[in-house]
């Protein structure tokens, strides 16, 4: 192992380039380790984004070496090929400037996909309670743990080629919100992943639940959607 890094960093926006950066390495270095060694230290103009630095947020997403992960908790030992990286912003979403990404499109498919949850109870009636062993609530806890970082969107071929397509996390959190036995929205929530962006655009290619750090299956909750939309609306 050498003692510099060889860093590659996306500059610009959706027009741009590499700019090549030289970076001491040192035990358990991180990726954001490094994108924040050359905004502090070799060029303060870079912009990128994090906040937890502890694998809670999801904002440090980025594309590293062809690969979208959570740069916080990407040792560089475990991705680095012969001393070299390459960071790029996230796949599938517009590039605001250099590591940054707009957000807007993607949490906009989660509303799409009405991934706001709606029960009917209010401040003045008891808790519902739903059993832990309840079959639904064990579908619905599979992914409940998202929190948004656009790894899985990033990753899904389905997107590049169709901007509309809602993508994994929405579908993921539609699925979710269908097993949720206080939501009243099932209905709208099945219709509106059931068209064309929806869940039958789905080619099973897995490359989101490879990819996401939450170890989720947005490709199981998508089959799951893909069968009650069928039994939904077959009828
Ligand atoms: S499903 Fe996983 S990869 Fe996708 S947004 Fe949620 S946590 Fe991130
Ligand atoms: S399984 Fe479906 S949503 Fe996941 S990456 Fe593949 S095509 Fe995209
Ligand atoms: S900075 Fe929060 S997950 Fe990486």
């Amino acid at each position: 192992m050498s003692a510099t890094l060889r860093v590659r960093v996306w500059r610009g926006a959706a027009q741009g380039g590499f700019q090549a950066f030289e970076v001491p390495r040192h035990a358990s270095q991180t990726v954001l380790d490094v994108v924040t060694y050359i905004q502090r230290s070799l060029d303060p103009t870079l912009a990128y984004r994090f906040a937890c630095r502890v694998g809670m947020c999801g904002s440090c997403a980025m594309t590293v070496n062809g690969a979208p992960r959570w740069t916080c908790r990407t040792h560089v030992d475990n991705v680095a090929r012969n001393d070299a990286l390459e960071i790029a912003p996230l796949r599938n979403l517009p590039v605001i400037r250099d590591l940054v990404t707009d957000m807007r499109e993607f949490f906009d498919k989660w509303a799409r996909a009405k991934g706001q949850f709606q029960g009917k109870l209010t401040r003045k009636d008891e808790f519902s309670v739903v059993s832990p062993a309840s079959p639904k609530r064990k579908q619905a806890d599979a992914g409940i743990e998202c929190i948004g970082c656009a790894v899985c969107y990033s990753a899904c071929d389905v997107v590049k080629w169709n901007p509309d397509y809602l993508g994994p996390a929405a579908l993921n959190r539609a699925w979710t919100l269908v097993n949720d036995e206080r939501d009243t929205a099932r209905e709208g929530r099945l219709q509106a992943v059931a068209g064309d962006a929806g869940c039958h655009s789905c080619h099973t290619h897995m490359s989101c639940t490879e990819r996401c750090p939450k170890h989720l299956s947005p490709t199981a909750a998508i089959a799951g959607l893909k069968r009650e939309t069928f039994f939904a609306f077959s009828k």
